[in-house]
């Protein structure tokens, strides 16, 4: 099972992301003025709350869903150490069942990369466009099929934590477009001895002009493509492209 052991150490793993930046980021698009914090969002494939846990912080009305019970709890004891209101939901984004409607989606960090399927994928953007109100928009990223490929595939990463450590390996198979990540864990229990943990996932490259020209299928008004948090469109060596999606 994905994220399952893997959720108590994932967190140290994105240290070195700034969320802080990739927040400041997302609400550039979100055309927020001062004061106004009415946006509901919802966030798909939430994890830990990394985004959703400071965006709630802020006063945003924040509804996050994920598949995993073991990156929801981590989430949760977060948002309760906090004393914040986030309504935290176990989902398969791939089988949203939601009643409300919001300003805001969000899928970040490579959410959309574990959507293994085409028809699958084009199925969830038919969902989170009628999710959507009329001016909201979808944001979302993916790690490239360039950073899948030349960067991930083929590499082994570990790291000693000290009672834990892992080893990370990818391989890319250029058949399916597909990385397959082997996770070992070794973990020191109570009597010095350790235990063995294993997660395996899946993840889909995808070229970023295929999901440009299905979103706009599907309706979307307008859908921009940035380069790593930044305003420049994407180049052939981007290792994550981000998505802003607008519903008229
Ligand atoms: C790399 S983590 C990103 C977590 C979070 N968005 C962040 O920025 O730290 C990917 C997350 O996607 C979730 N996920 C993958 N497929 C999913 C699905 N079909 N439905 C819901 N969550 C899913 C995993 O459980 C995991 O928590």
């Amino acid at each position: 099972m994905e994220y399952a052991y893997l959720a108590r150490i994932y967190d140290h793993l994105m240290e070195d992301v700034n969320y802080e930046n990739w927040i400041n980021y997302i609400e550039h698009f979100l055309g927020k003025k001062e004061g106004d914090m009415k946006n509901q969002i919802l966030e798909l494939a939430c994890g830990t709350g990394n985004i959703s846990i400071p965006m709630g912080r802020k006063g945003y009305e924040i509804t996050a869903i994920d598949r995993s019970v073991d990156m929801l709890s981590q989430a949760q004891q977060k948002a309760n150490d906090l004393d914040l209101n986030i309504q935290f939901y176990q989902q398969d984004m791939l089988n949203l069942q939601l009643q409300e409607r919001y300003n805001t989606i969000l899928c970040l960090c490579d959410g959309v990369n574990y959507i293994l399927d085409l028809e699958d994928l084009r199925i969830f953007f038919l969902k989170v466009y009628s999710l959507l109100r009329e001016g909201g928009v979808f944001i979302f990223d993916i790690s490239t099929y360039y950073k899948l490929k030349e960067i991930l595939g083929g590499n082994t990463y570990g790291e000693d934590l000290g009672n834990i450590t892992y080893l990370w390996e990818n391989y890319f198979s250029p058949e399916e477009e597909k990385v397959e990540m082997d996770l070992t864990f070794f973990q020191e229990n109570k009597h010095g001895l350790y235990e063995k943990h294993k997660e395996f996932h899946i993840q889909k490259a995808y070229r970023h002009q295929e999901l440009c020209s299905l979103l706009k299928k599907i309706g979307f008004s307008t859908v921009d493509m940035y380069h790593e948090l930044s305003f420049n469109p994407p180049k052939e060596d981007s290792h994550r492209i981000f998505f802003v999606c607008r519903k008229q």
